[in-house]
Protein backbone atom coordinates (compact mmCIF):
# COMPACT_ATOMS: atom_id res chain seq x y z
CA UNK A 1 0.00 0.00 0.00
CA UNK A 2 1.05 3.58 -1.07
CA UNK A 3 1.12 5.72 2.10
CA UNK A 4 0.13 8.59 -0.73
CA UNK A 5 -2.99 6.66 -1.33
CA UNK A 6 -3.79 5.76 2.29
CA UNK A 7 -5.87 7.04 4.48
CA UNK A 8 -3.57 7.39 7.57
CA UNK A 9 -5.02 10.45 9.67
CA UNK A 10 -2.09 10.84 12.30
CA UNK A 11 -2.46 13.72 15.05
CA UNK A 12 0.94 15.07 16.20
CA UNK A 13 -0.72 16.51 19.39
CA UNK A 14 -2.09 13.97 22.10
CA UNK A 15 -6.36 14.04 22.28
CA UNK A 16 -6.45 15.18 25.88
CA UNK A 17 -9.66 13.13 25.92
CA UNK A 18 -7.60 9.74 25.99
CA UNK A 19 -6.14 8.93 29.17
CA UNK A 20 -4.24 5.70 28.40
CA UNK A 21 -1.35 4.87 26.39
CA UNK A 22 -3.74 2.57 23.86
CA UNK A 23 -6.26 4.92 23.70
CA UNK A 24 -3.91 7.72 22.98
CA UNK A 25 -1.74 5.84 20.54
CA UNK A 26 -5.15 4.54 19.03
CA UNK A 27 -6.45 8.16 18.16
CA UNK A 28 -2.98 9.36 17.31
CA UNK A 29 -2.09 6.83 14.62
CA UNK A 30 -5.03 6.95 12.70
CA UNK A 31 -6.60 3.49 13.98
CA UNK A 32 -10.08 5.16 15.44
CA UNK A 33 -12.21 8.20 15.25
CA UNK A 34 -14.64 8.27 18.02
CA UNK A 35 -18.37 8.49 17.34
CA UNK A 36 -20.21 8.71 20.30
CA UNK A 37 -18.83 7.61 24.11
CA UNK A 38 -17.92 4.40 23.58
CA UNK A 39 -18.78 4.00 20.05
CA UNK A 40 -16.13 4.36 17.42
CA UNK A 41 -15.42 3.98 13.58
CA UNK A 42 -12.40 1.98 12.76
CA UNK A 43 -10.09 3.52 10.32
CA UNK A 44 -8.43 1.57 7.75
CA UNK A 45 -4.85 0.87 9.83
CA UNK A 46 -7.13 -0.21 12.45
CA UNK A 47 -9.20 -2.42 11.00
CA UNK A 48 -6.48 -4.57 9.53
CA UNK A 49 -5.17 -5.38 13.11
CA UNK A 50 -9.11 -5.93 14.06
CA UNK A 51 -8.79 -8.20 11.54
CA UNK A 52 -6.12 -9.96 11.96
CA UNK A 53 -7.12 -10.27 15.93
CA UNK A 54 -10.60 -11.79 14.83
CA UNK A 55 -8.70 -14.27 12.51
CA UNK A 56 -6.16 -15.39 15.12
CA UNK A 57 -9.39 -16.11 17.49
CA UNK A 58 -11.18 -17.94 14.99
CA UNK A 59 -8.44 -20.56 13.82
CA UNK A 60 -7.81 -21.50 17.25
CA UNK A 61 -11.55 -21.72 17.93
CA UNK A 62 -11.68 -23.88 14.72
CA UNK A 63 -8.89 -25.79 15.79
CA UNK A 64 -10.71 -26.63 18.98
CA UNK A 65 -13.78 -28.27 17.03
CA UNK A 66 -16.18 -24.71 17.51
CA UNK A 67 -18.04 -23.85 14.19
CA UNK A 68 -18.60 -20.57 13.07
CA UNK A 69 -22.07 -19.39 12.86
CA UNK A 70 -23.21 -15.33 12.89
CA UNK A 71 -26.27 -14.72 14.77
CA UNK A 72 -27.95 -10.66 14.48
CA UNK A 73 -26.95 -7.90 16.55
CA UNK A 74 -31.12 -7.43 17.40
CA UNK A 75 -32.84 -10.22 19.25
CA UNK A 76 -36.13 -10.08 20.38
CA UNK A 77 -37.10 -9.58 23.91
CA UNK A 78 -39.44 -12.66 24.30
CA UNK A 79 -36.19 -14.94 24.34
CA UNK A 80 -34.83 -13.31 27.16
CA UNK A 81 -37.72 -13.12 29.13
CA UNK A 82 -38.08 -16.76 28.51
CA UNK A 83 -34.55 -17.17 30.46
CA UNK A 84 -35.90 -14.19 33.07
CA UNK A 85 -32.68 -12.30 32.25
CA UNK A 86 -34.72 -9.29 30.29
CA UNK A 87 -35.53 -7.65 33.83
CA UNK A 88 -32.23 -8.69 35.19
CA UNK A 89 -30.20 -6.59 32.88
CA UNK A 90 -31.23 -3.42 33.90
CA UNK A 91 -29.64 -0.08 32.41
CA UNK A 92 -26.99 -2.24 29.94
CA UNK A 93 -29.22 -3.58 27.75
CA UNK A 94 -30.42 -1.06 25.06
CA UNK A 95 -33.97 -1.95 24.34
CA UNK A 96 -35.72 -1.14 21.18
CA UNK A 97 -39.14 -0.97 19.62
CA UNK A 98 -39.83 -1.71 16.39
CA UNK A 99 -42.59 -0.33 13.69
CA UNK A 100 -44.98 -2.69 15.06
CA UNK A 101 -44.69 -2.33 18.66
CA UNK A 102 -42.56 -5.29 19.09
CA UNK A 103 -39.98 -4.68 21.77
CA UNK A 104 -36.38 -5.70 20.47
CA UNK A 105 -32.85 -5.02 21.99
CA UNK A 106 -28.90 -5.17 20.74
CA UNK A 107 -27.73 -7.81 21.94
CA UNK A 108 -24.94 -7.41 25.05
CA UNK A 109 -24.22 -11.25 24.74
CA UNK A 110 -26.13 -14.16 23.00
CA UNK A 111 -27.16 -17.52 25.76
CA UNK A 112 -30.64 -16.87 25.07
CA UNK A 113 -30.11 -16.66 20.69
CA UNK A 114 -28.17 -19.59 20.97
CA UNK A 115 -30.10 -21.95 23.26
CA UNK A 116 -33.14 -20.84 20.91
CA UNK A 117 -31.31 -21.77 18.10
CA UNK A 118 -29.86 -25.26 19.42
CA UNK A 119 -33.64 -26.35 20.90
CA UNK A 120 -35.16 -25.91 17.24
CA UNK A 121 -32.40 -28.07 15.84
CA UNK A 122 -31.02 -30.87 18.12
CA UNK A 123 -33.21 -33.39 19.52
CA UNK A 124 -30.68 -36.24 20.26
CA UNK A 125 -27.79 -37.16 22.26
CA UNK A 126 -26.51 -38.35 19.45
CA UNK A 127 -25.70 -35.03 18.31
CA UNK A 128 -23.65 -33.75 21.14
CA UNK A 129 -21.57 -32.60 22.00
CA UNK A 130 -21.57 -29.25 19.78
CA UNK A 131 -19.74 -25.97 20.08
CA UNK A 132 -21.18 -22.61 18.18
CA UNK A 133 -19.20 -19.56 18.39
CA UNK A 134 -19.72 -16.17 16.62
CA UNK A 135 -17.79 -12.84 16.21
CA UNK A 136 -20.25 -10.08 16.05
CA UNK A 137 -20.80 -6.46 17.85
CA UNK A 138 -22.14 -6.33 20.95
CA UNK A 139 -23.68 -3.47 23.01
CA UNK A 140 -23.35 -2.82 26.54
CA UNK A 141 -24.71 0.96 27.71
CA UNK A 142 -21.65 1.14 29.88
CA UNK A 143 -22.38 3.43 32.65
CA UNK A 144 -18.48 4.82 32.44
CA UNK A 145 -17.22 3.97 29.04
CA UNK A 146 -13.58 4.88 28.99
CA UNK A 147 -10.40 4.37 27.74
CA UNK A 148 -11.59 4.20 24.12
CA UNK A 149 -12.02 0.60 22.93
CA UNK A 150 -11.14 -1.31 25.94
CA UNK A 151 -14.36 -0.37 27.40
CA UNK A 152 -16.16 0.58 24.79
CA UNK A 153 -20.38 0.35 24.65
CA UNK A 154 -20.20 -1.03 21.28
CA UNK A 155 -17.69 -3.81 20.97
CA UNK A 156 -16.43 -6.89 19.04
CA UNK A 157 -16.61 -10.46 20.59
CA UNK A 158 -15.95 -13.84 19.95
CA UNK A 159 -18.63 -15.55 22.28
CA UNK A 160 -19.00 -19.66 22.27
CA UNK A 161 -21.52 -21.23 23.44
CA UNK A 162 -21.04 -25.56 24.36
CA UNK A 163 -23.63 -28.22 24.29
CA UNK A 164 -22.83 -31.23 26.07
CA UNK A 165 -25.22 -34.36 27.52
CA UNK A 166 -23.20 -34.59 31.34
CA UNK A 167 -21.39 -32.34 33.27
CA UNK A 168 -18.37 -34.59 32.67
CA UNK A 169 -18.95 -33.53 29.01
CA UNK A 170 -19.40 -30.04 29.96
CA UNK A 171 -15.80 -29.99 31.40
CA UNK A 172 -13.92 -31.68 28.41
CA UNK A 173 -15.80 -28.70 26.19
CA UNK A 174 -14.86 -26.06 28.84
CA UNK A 175 -11.33 -27.38 29.24
CA UNK A 176 -11.01 -27.66 25.25
CA UNK A 177 -12.06 -23.67 25.05
CA UNK A 178 -9.37 -23.19 28.25
CA UNK A 179 -6.38 -23.94 26.10
CA UNK A 180 -7.96 -22.54 22.81
CA UNK A 181 -7.67 -19.50 25.22
CA UNK A 182 -4.12 -19.51 26.50
CA UNK A 183 -2.92 -20.05 22.35
CA UNK A 184 -4.99 -17.72 21.13
CA UNK A 185 -3.44 -15.05 23.28
CA UNK A 186 0.39 -16.05 23.35
CA UNK A 187 -0.05 -15.93 19.50
CA UNK A 188 -0.83 -12.26 20.21
CA UNK A 189 2.32 -11.89 22.02
CA UNK A 190 -0.04 -11.58 25.24
CA UNK A 191 0.44 -13.28 28.48
CA UNK A 192 -2.80 -13.87 29.68
CA UNK A 193 -3.35 -15.38 33.52
CA UNK A 194 -6.45 -17.51 33.83
CA UNK A 195 -7.56 -16.86 36.98
CA UNK A 196 -10.16 -18.07 39.21
CA UNK A 197 -12.89 -15.58 38.81
CA UNK A 198 -16.70 -14.49 39.75
CA UNK A 199 -19.35 -16.52 38.21
CA UNK A 200 -21.70 -12.84 37.94
CA UNK A 201 -24.94 -12.44 36.38
CA UNK A 202 -24.19 -15.39 33.79
CA UNK A 203 -24.31 -17.81 36.97
CA UNK A 204 -22.48 -20.89 37.06
CA UNK A 205 -20.54 -23.35 38.94
CA UNK A 206 -16.74 -22.79 37.04
CA UNK A 207 -15.63 -19.66 35.49
CA UNK A 208 -12.21 -18.28 34.32
CA UNK A 209 -11.19 -14.65 33.64
CA UNK A 210 -7.84 -14.60 31.45
CA UNK A 211 -6.20 -11.54 32.12
CA UNK A 212 -2.79 -9.75 30.87
CA UNK A 213 -0.87 -7.73 32.78
CA UNK A 214 -0.51 -3.97 32.43
CA UNK A 215 -0.51 -1.06 34.41
CA UNK A 216 -3.35 0.67 32.98
CA UNK A 217 -5.75 -2.87 34.19
CA UNK A 218 -9.02 -2.10 35.72
CA UNK A 219 -8.07 -5.01 38.56
CA UNK A 220 -5.78 -5.37 40.94
CA UNK A 221 -4.42 -9.44 40.39
CA UNK A 222 -2.10 -11.31 42.16
CA UNK A 223 -0.26 -14.49 40.67
CA UNK A 224 2.97 -17.20 41.09
CA UNK A 225 6.20 -15.01 39.80
CA UNK A 226 6.31 -18.55 37.58
CA UNK A 227 3.62 -17.29 35.55
CA UNK A 228 6.46 -14.74 34.14
CA UNK A 229 8.00 -17.23 32.21
CA UNK A 230 5.23 -19.59 31.36
CA UNK A 231 5.52 -20.76 27.43
CA UNK A 232 2.05 -21.86 26.62
CA UNK A 233 3.09 -22.12 23.16
CA UNK A 234 6.11 -24.72 23.23
CA UNK A 235 3.22 -27.48 24.70
CA UNK A 236 1.75 -29.43 21.22
CA UNK A 237 -2.30 -30.36 22.20
CA UNK A 238 -4.06 -32.58 20.35
CA UNK A 239 -7.82 -31.57 21.11
CA UNK A 240 -9.14 -34.90 20.53
CA UNK A 241 -7.12 -36.07 23.88
CA UNK A 242 -7.36 -35.66 27.33
CA UNK A 243 -6.73 -31.89 28.04
CA UNK A 244 -7.10 -32.26 31.74
CA UNK A 245 -3.30 -32.57 32.80
CA UNK A 246 -2.76 -29.70 30.76
CA UNK A 247 -5.27 -27.47 32.04
CA UNK A 248 -4.49 -28.75 35.59
CA UNK A 249 -0.77 -27.72 34.83
CA UNK A 250 -2.05 -23.90 34.10
CA UNK A 251 -4.64 -23.81 37.00
CA UNK A 252 -2.23 -25.34 39.60
CA UNK A 253 -0.13 -22.39 39.27
CA UNK A 254 -1.58 -19.52 41.59
CA UNK A 255 -3.36 -16.26 39.86
CA UNK A 256 -5.77 -14.65 41.39
CA UNK A 257 -7.91 -11.72 41.14
CA UNK A 258 -8.99 -9.10 44.09
CA UNK A 259 -12.25 -10.59 44.75
CA UNK A 260 -10.72 -14.15 44.96
CA UNK A 261 -7.34 -13.44 46.70
CA UNK A 262 -7.07 -13.63 50.25
CA UNK A 263 -3.91 -12.48 51.51
CA UNK A 264 -3.91 -14.68 54.77
CA UNK A 265 -4.63 -17.85 52.35
CA UNK A 266 -2.37 -17.06 49.55
CA UNK A 267 -0.01 -20.17 49.01
CA UNK A 268 2.26 -18.07 47.45
CA UNK A 269 5.21 -16.94 49.34
CA UNK A 270 5.53 -13.20 49.43
CA UNK A 271 9.08 -13.02 47.55
CA UNK A 272 7.59 -15.23 45.09
CA UNK A 273 4.00 -13.41 44.65
CA UNK A 274 3.30 -10.46 41.72
CA UNK A 275 1.00 -8.15 42.69
CA UNK A 276 0.21 -6.10 39.20
CA UNK A 277 -2.67 -4.62 37.56
CA UNK A 278 -4.77 -6.57 35.00
CA UNK A 279 -6.73 -6.17 31.91
CA UNK A 280 -9.87 -8.97 30.91
CA UNK A 281 -9.48 -9.86 27.59
CA UNK A 282 -11.65 -13.37 28.24
CA UNK A 283 -14.10 -15.18 30.23
CA UNK A 284 -15.22 -18.53 30.41
CA UNK A 285 -18.13 -20.35 32.20
CA UNK A 286 -19.46 -23.49 32.91
CA UNK A 287 -23.17 -22.66 34.24
CA UNK A 288 -24.87 -26.39 33.56
CA UNK A 289 -28.56 -26.40 32.55
CA UNK A 290 -29.19 -22.54 33.64
CA UNK A 291 -30.84 -21.70 30.34
CA UNK A 292 -31.34 -24.70 28.68
CA UNK A 293 -33.76 -25.95 31.47
CA UNK A 294 -36.04 -22.51 31.91
CA UNK A 295 -35.57 -22.55 27.98
CA UNK A 296 -36.40 -26.03 26.97
CA UNK A 297 -33.14 -27.09 25.11
CA UNK A 298 -34.17 -30.74 25.95
CA UNK A 299 -32.88 -33.39 23.94
CA UNK A 300 -33.15 -37.70 24.32
CA UNK A 301 -31.13 -39.76 26.22
CA UNK A 302 -29.90 -43.51 25.21
CA UNK A 303 -33.18 -44.30 26.67
CA UNK A 304 -35.55 -41.52 25.05
CA UNK A 305 -35.45 -40.03 28.43
CA UNK A 306 -35.37 -36.19 28.16
CA UNK A 307 -32.11 -34.56 29.07
CA UNK A 308 -32.18 -30.90 30.28
CA UNK A 309 -28.08 -29.83 27.98
CA UNK A 310 -25.38 -28.77 29.84
CA UNK A 311 -23.86 -25.57 28.88
CA UNK A 312 -20.79 -23.19 28.95
CA UNK A 313 -20.34 -20.10 27.25
CA UNK A 314 -16.99 -18.45 26.57
CA UNK A 315 -15.93 -14.57 25.18
CA UNK A 316 -13.60 -12.98 23.86
CA UNK A 317 -12.76 -8.99 23.51
CA UNK A 318 -11.70 -9.23 19.77
CA UNK A 319 -11.67 -4.97 19.73
CA UNK A 320 -10.33 -4.98 23.23
CA UNK A 321 -7.80 -6.91 22.16
CA UNK A 322 -6.47 -4.18 20.17
CA UNK A 323 -6.25 -1.78 22.84
CA UNK A 324 -4.44 -4.73 25.09
CA UNK A 325 -1.48 -5.30 22.51
CA UNK A 326 -0.93 -1.60 22.54
CA UNK A 327 -0.85 -1.34 26.27
CA UNK A 328 1.63 -4.50 26.41
CA UNK A 329 3.59 -3.56 23.98
CA UNK A 330 4.77 0.20 22.90
CA UNK A 331 7.26 2.92 23.95
CA UNK A 332 7.43 6.63 24.02
CA UNK A 333 7.55 7.12 20.20
CA UNK A 334 4.68 4.72 19.89
CA UNK A 335 3.57 1.51 19.35
CA UNK A 336 5.29 -1.68 19.38
CA UNK A 337 3.24 -4.56 17.02
CA UNK A 338 4.05 -8.13 17.51
CA UNK A 339 4.33 -9.26 14.07
CA UNK A 340 1.50 -11.66 14.21
CA UNK A 341 -1.33 -8.86 14.46
CA UNK A 342 0.74 -5.66 12.91
CA UNK A 343 -1.39 -4.33 10.04
CA UNK A 344 1.61 -4.41 7.78
CA UNK A 345 4.75 -6.09 8.54
CA UNK A 346 6.98 -3.82 7.00
CA UNK A 347 7.26 0.14 6.30
CA UNK A 348 9.23 1.26 3.27
CA UNK A 349 10.30 4.37 3.24
CA UNK A 350 11.82 6.43 0.67
CA UNK A 351 13.62 9.90 2.71
CA UNK A 352 13.66 11.48 -1.10
CA UNK A 353 10.91 11.39 -3.15
CA UNK A 354 11.94 14.31 -5.00
CA UNK A 355 14.74 12.20 -5.84
CA UNK A 356 14.58 10.01 -9.08
CA UNK A 357 17.19 7.34 -8.01
CA UNK A 358 15.78 6.99 -4.68
CA UNK A 359 12.05 6.48 -6.36
CA UNK A 360 13.20 3.74 -8.38
CA UNK A 361 15.03 2.07 -6.10
CA UNK A 362 11.74 2.60 -3.67
CA UNK A 363 9.15 1.39 -6.27
CA UNK A 364 11.12 -1.91 -7.87
CA UNK A 365 11.87 -2.83 -3.74
CA UNK A 366 7.85 -2.09 -3.42
CA UNK A 367 7.55 -4.51 -6.63
CA UNK A 368 9.94 -7.29 -5.03
CA UNK A 369 8.31 -7.11 -1.77
CA UNK A 370 4.80 -7.35 -2.81
CA UNK A 371 5.61 -10.12 -5.26
CA UNK A 372 7.01 -11.69 -2.04
CA UNK A 373 3.97 -11.52 -0.01
CA UNK A 374 5.20 -8.99 2.25
CA UNK A 375 2.54 -6.81 3.30
CA UNK A 376 4.49 -3.07 3.18
CA UNK A 377 3.21 0.22 3.88
CA UNK A 378 5.24 2.17 1.64
CA UNK A 379 5.81 5.93 2.56
CA UNK A 380 6.53 7.68 -0.92
CA UNK A 381 4.89 11.05 0.21
CA UNK A 382 7.26 14.05 -0.15
CA UNK A 383 8.16 14.66 3.62
CA UNK A 384 10.80 15.51 5.81
CA UNK A 385 12.70 12.30 6.83
CA UNK A 386 11.98 13.27 10.34
CA UNK A 387 8.61 13.45 9.67
CA UNK A 388 8.68 9.85 7.90
CA UNK A 389 10.64 8.05 10.87
CA UNK A 390 8.47 9.67 13.32
CA UNK A 391 5.26 8.07 11.42
CA UNK A 392 6.74 5.32 10.97
CA UNK A 393 7.35 4.43 14.77
CA UNK A 394 3.91 5.69 15.78
CA UNK A 395 2.47 3.27 13.91
CA UNK A 396 4.94 0.51 14.88
CA UNK A 397 5.37 -1.82 12.02
CA UNK A 398 8.02 -4.61 13.33
CA UNK A 399 9.96 -3.43 10.56
CA UNK A 400 11.45 -0.40 8.51
CA UNK A 401 13.29 -0.91 5.47
CA UNK A 402 14.73 2.55 4.38
CA UNK A 403 15.67 4.05 0.90
CA UNK A 404 18.37 6.97 1.35
CA UNK A 405 20.67 8.74 -1.24
CA UNK A 406 23.69 7.93 0.59
CA UNK A 407 23.09 4.30 1.17
CA UNK A 408 22.33 4.05 -2.57
CA UNK A 409 26.00 5.63 -3.46
CA UNK A 410 26.92 2.05 -1.66
CA UNK A 411 23.90 -0.08 -3.18
CA UNK A 412 22.89 -0.38 0.53
CA UNK A 413 19.43 0.04 2.30
CA UNK A 414 18.65 0.26 5.60
CA UNK A 415 16.82 -1.96 7.90
CA UNK A 416 15.32 -1.04 11.25
CA UNK A 417 13.92 -3.62 13.75
CA UNK A 418 10.82 -1.16 15.65
CA UNK A 419 10.98 -3.58 18.44
CA UNK A 420 14.62 -3.30 19.50
CA UNK A 421 16.04 -0.43 17.09
CA UNK A 422 18.68 -2.20 15.81
CA UNK A 423 19.76 -0.96 12.61
CA UNK A 424 21.38 -2.71 10.04
CA UNK A 425 22.91 -1.70 6.46
CA UNK A 426 22.12 -4.11 3.52
CA UNK A 427 21.66 -5.09 0.00
CA UNK A 428 18.06 -5.22 -0.83
CA UNK A 429 18.63 -8.69 -1.81
CA UNK A 430 20.10 -9.51 1.58
CA UNK A 431 16.91 -7.79 3.17
CA UNK A 432 14.36 -8.92 1.12
CA UNK A 433 15.61 -12.70 2.28
CA UNK A 434 15.85 -11.72 5.93
CA UNK A 435 12.37 -10.33 5.09
CA UNK A 436 10.93 -13.29 3.44
CA UNK A 437 10.85 -15.84 6.10
CA UNK A 438 8.71 -13.42 7.62
N1 LIG B 1 -17.48 -2.74 27.46
C1 LIG B 1 -16.61 -3.55 26.87
N2 LIG B 1 -15.75 -3.07 25.94
C2 LIG B 1 -14.86 -3.88 25.32
N3 LIG B 1 -14.77 -5.20 25.59
C3 LIG B 1 -15.58 -5.72 26.52
C4 LIG B 1 -16.53 -4.94 27.20
N4 LIG B 1 -17.20 -5.74 28.08
C5 LIG B 1 -16.69 -6.97 27.94
N5 LIG B 1 -15.71 -6.98 27.02
C6 LIG B 1 -14.89 -8.13 26.59
O1 LIG B 1 -15.70 -9.24 26.34
C7 LIG B 1 -15.30 -10.35 27.15
C8 LIG B 1 -16.49 -11.15 27.60
O2 LIG B 1 -17.35 -10.30 28.33
P1 LIG B 1 -18.00 -10.71 29.73
O3 LIG B 1 -17.07 -11.44 30.57
O4 LIG B 1 -19.34 -11.26 29.45
O5 LIG B 1 -18.16 -9.22 30.28
P2 LIG B 1 -17.89 -8.64 31.74
O6 LIG B 1 -16.46 -8.94 32.08
O7 LIG B 1 -18.15 -7.18 31.55
O8 LIG B 1 -18.86 -9.33 32.61
C9 LIG B 1 -14.53 -9.72 28.30
O9 LIG B 1 -13.57 -10.62 28.79
C10 LIG B 1 -13.90 -8.52 27.65
O10 LIG B 1 -12.69 -8.88 27.04
MG1 LIG C 1 -16.08 -10.91 32.32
Amino acid sequence: MRLSAYFLPLLRENPSEAQIVSHRLMLRAGMIRQSSAGIYSWLPLGLRVLKKVEQIVREEQDASGALEVLMPTIQPAELWQESGRYDDYGKEMLRITDRHERAMLYGPTNEEQITDIFRQSVKSYRDLPRNLYHIQWKFRDEVRPRFGVMRGREFLMKDAYSFDLDAAGAKRSYNRMFVAYLRTFARMGLKAIPMRADTGPIGGDLSHEFIILAETGESQVFCDKAWLDADILASEIDYAGDLEPFVERWTRLYAATDEKHDAKACPVAEDRLVTARGIEVGHIFYFGTKYSKPMGAVVAGPKGEPIAVEMGSYGIGVSRLVGAVIEASHDDAGIIWPESVAPFTLGLVNLRAADARCVAAADALYARLGAAGIETLYDDRDESPGAKFAAMDLIGLPYQLVIGPRGLDKGLVELKERKTGRKEELSPEAALNRLGGK
